[in-house]
C-alpha cells in the first residue's frame, strides 16, 4: 500500500495514537482529517498541526456520527482511509454490584457500536475510491483479556472478532480491512495503570512507525511488539486471563 497521497480520516486524533499517526501520515504526504469529541481539543490540535482538518465526532453519539460522517463525505469526496481509532478504557471492579454501570455505554459505544456504525456510513464512499483501507485499531488485549478492564477488553475482542466477518464480506471490493492491535502504550490511555506497565510500554511513535510499515507491507494484520505474542499465548492457551502481575510482565495495554 502507497502511503502517501491518501486523505485519512483517524478517529481519536486529539492524543496518543491517533495524532502520532496524523504527524507521521502527514509527513509522508497524505491529506489528514481527525475526529474528537471536544471542540476545544481540536482547536488546540489544529494550532500545533495546522496541516490537520478537523470534525467534532462523538462517537457516543450516532446522530453526532452521521453529521461528522456528512460533512466529511462532502468536504473530503476523495477519502480512502479510514482509521478507527479513538477508545476509552475503564478499570472496573465487578464485584461492586451496587455501583451504577452509566458509564458502560460509553464504553460500548466509543469502541464497539461508534466504530461500526462509522463505517457503516463511509463505507459507500470508500467502495467508490480505486483503492480504500479500514483500519481497525484493536488491542493486544482483543486475544487475551485483562480482567482489571472486563468490558474494556470485552468491546476489543469483538471488534477483532467484528473485523474478520467485515474483511470476508468486503473481500470482492476494493476496501481492504486492517487490524491494528497495539501492546501497551505509553499514552494518556495508560494514566490510571501507570503503575503497572509504565516500565513495559512501547514508545508511542516507535508503534506508529511499526503500524504503518505493516500497512505498507499490505498485512491484514499488524501486531506490534508484545501483542504477536499474546495473540500467541491465546490460541495455545485460550483460558488465559491477564491478572494484576500476568499484566506488569506482558505489558499489557
Ligand atoms: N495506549 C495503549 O496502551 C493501547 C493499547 C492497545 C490499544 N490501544 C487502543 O488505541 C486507541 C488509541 O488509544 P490511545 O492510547 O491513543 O489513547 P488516548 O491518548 O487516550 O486517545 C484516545 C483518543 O480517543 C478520543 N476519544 C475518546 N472518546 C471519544 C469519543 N466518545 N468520541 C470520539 N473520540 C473519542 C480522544 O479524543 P477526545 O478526548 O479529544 O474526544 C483521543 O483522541 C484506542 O482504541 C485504544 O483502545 C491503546
Amino acid at each position: 500500500m502507497n502511503l502517501s497521497n491518501n486523505t485519512i480520516l483517524i478517529t481519536g486524533g486529539t492524543s496518543g495514537i491517533g495524532l502520532e499517526l496524523a504527524r507521521q501520515l502527514l509527513a509522508a504526504g497524505n491529506t489528514v482529517l481527525i475526529t474528537g469529541r471536544s471542540a476545544s481539543r481540536l482547536a488546540e490540535v489544529r494550532s500545533a498541526v495546522p496541516a490537520l482538518h478537523t470534525f467534532i465526532c462523538d462517537q457516543r453519539d450516532p446522530a453526532s456520527i452521521v453529521s461528522a460522517c456528512r460533512s466529511i463525505s462532502e468536504t473530503f469526496p476523495s477519502l480512502n482511509m479510514l482509521i478507527n481509532n479513538a477508545g476509552i478504557g475503564r478499570k472496573r471492579n465487578l464485584n461492586e454490584t451496587d455501583r451504577p454501570l452509566d458509564d458502560l455505554e460509553d464504553e460500548i459505544r466509543t469502541n464497539l457500536t461508534g466504530p461500526i456504525q462509522l463505517i457503516n456510513q463511509l463505507l459507500p464512499l470508500l467502495k467508490r475510491q480505486q483503492r480504500a483501507t479500514i483500519v481497525n485499531v484493536t488491542s493486544g488485549l482483543a486475544f487475551v483479556p485483562m480482567a482489571l478492564k472486563p468490558i474494556y477488553c470485552a468491546t476489543k475482542a469483538a471488534m477483532h472478532s467484528y473485523t474478520q466477518s467485515l474483511r470476508v464480506q468486503l473481500a470482492k471490493t476494493r476496501v481492504k480491512v486492517v487490524e491494528l492491535a497495539p501492546p501497551a502504550t505509553g499514552t494518556a490511555f495508560n494514566t490510571d495503570q501507570q503503575d503497572m506497565n509504565a516500565h513495559r510500554q512501547m514508545d508511542v511513535a516507535t508503534l506508529c512507525r511499526a503500524a504503518l510499515r505493516g500497512l505498507e507491507k499490505e498485512r491484514d494484520e499488524v501486531l506490534p511488539g508484545a501483542s504477536r505474542l499474546i495473540r500467541l499465548i491465546g490460541r495455545i492457551s485460550p483460558r488465559t486471563t491477564f491478572k494484576r502481575a500476568d499484566a506488569e510482565q506482558m505489558g499489557t495495554g
